[in-house]
């Protein structure tokens, strides 16, 4: 599925969180949506996930407009994407198993399809033997595991990852984007990533879009951009990356490994 946007618009008191945003995800394709702390990208994922609603502008998928729709028709469209995000957002209630299985009782599939299919999906992020472990149990990956087949558990179009990988280590966030990427390409999703780090870009990015003071300040195909960044603020990017490479592969560094 592709979404898109025309001129959103979204202000908190006053403040202009997203000002003005035109962009596009295509279908099948990682866009990520790079940017410093405040340049408005979680607010922009809010807006293309109808999480919230702009105060001006359009949201499209697949061309027709869905930020104009009744609330229980977005509710209904919400079940075609999956979201992940920084802290998981798993209930610590509930096992590993039945916070996979949630959406799907929302959806009140039968019992025994549900477990069928949760157990499926914990197989497919590498964790069907902890169905039944607490969730305080798993390390900071195995959660994002957990909360990565919740999201796919009924089989969207989109998934939209808002710093999915910020409050993990560097293995795990290695980890966590190979499962992405190859997820994304199994099931032909189209994922719209939002982070402020340039190694999950660099690694996992086919469309990158640069965001500053709720506004786009250069966007394009991924690849040409990392080589001919445009903006101060990608350059800045690449910069600290390449400054966090050489640390790694300094002597007296230990070698993590290109994400
Ligand atoms: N719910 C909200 N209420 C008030 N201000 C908000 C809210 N959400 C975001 N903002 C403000 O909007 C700006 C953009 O925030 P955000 O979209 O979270 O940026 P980013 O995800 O790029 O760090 C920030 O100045 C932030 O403080
Ligand atoms: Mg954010």
């Amino acid at each position: 599925m592709r979404i898109s946007c025309n001129n959103l618009k979204k202000a908190y008191s006053g403040l202009h969180a997203v000002n003005g945003v035109s962009i596009s995800a295509e279908e099948s394709r990682i866009t990520c949506i790079i940017g410093r702390s405040g340049a408005g990208k979680s607010t922009l994922i809010r807006l293309l996930s109808l999480l919230e609603r702009a105060d001006e502008g359009e949201v499209m998928y697949d061309g027709a407009r869905v930020d104009d729709l009744k609330q229980k028709e977005i509710l209904t469209m919400r079940r075609s994407m999956g979201m992940i995000f920084q802290l998981f957002n798993l209930f610590s209630s509930r096992n590993v198993l039945k916070n996979v299985l949630y959406p799907l009782e929302i959806a009140k599939v039968p019992k025994k399809e549900a477990v069928e299919k949760a157990m499926a999906l914990l197989d497919t992020v590498g964790l069907a033997d902890k169905a039944h472990n607490s969730i305080s149990s798993l390390s900071g990956g195995q959660k994002q595991r957990v909360a990565i087949a919740r999201a796919l558990v009924l089989n969207p179009k989109v998934l939209f990852c808002d710093e999915a990988t910020s409050a993990l280590d560097p293995q795990s966030t290695k980890e966590i984007l190979q499962l992405i990427k190859s997820i994304q390409r199994k099931l032909n999703l189209t994922v719209v990533m939002v982070t402020h780090q340039m190694e999950v870009v660099k690694s996992v990015c086919d469309y990158l879009v640069v965001m500053d003071n709720g506004r786009v300040i250069e966007e394009g195909d991924a690849q040409k951009h990392f080589a001919n960044p445009e903006s101060d603020i990608l350059a800045g990017f690449l910069r600290n990356l390449m400054i966090a490479d050489a640390d790694m592969n300094s002597p007296d560094g230990r070698r993590i490994g290109g994400v």
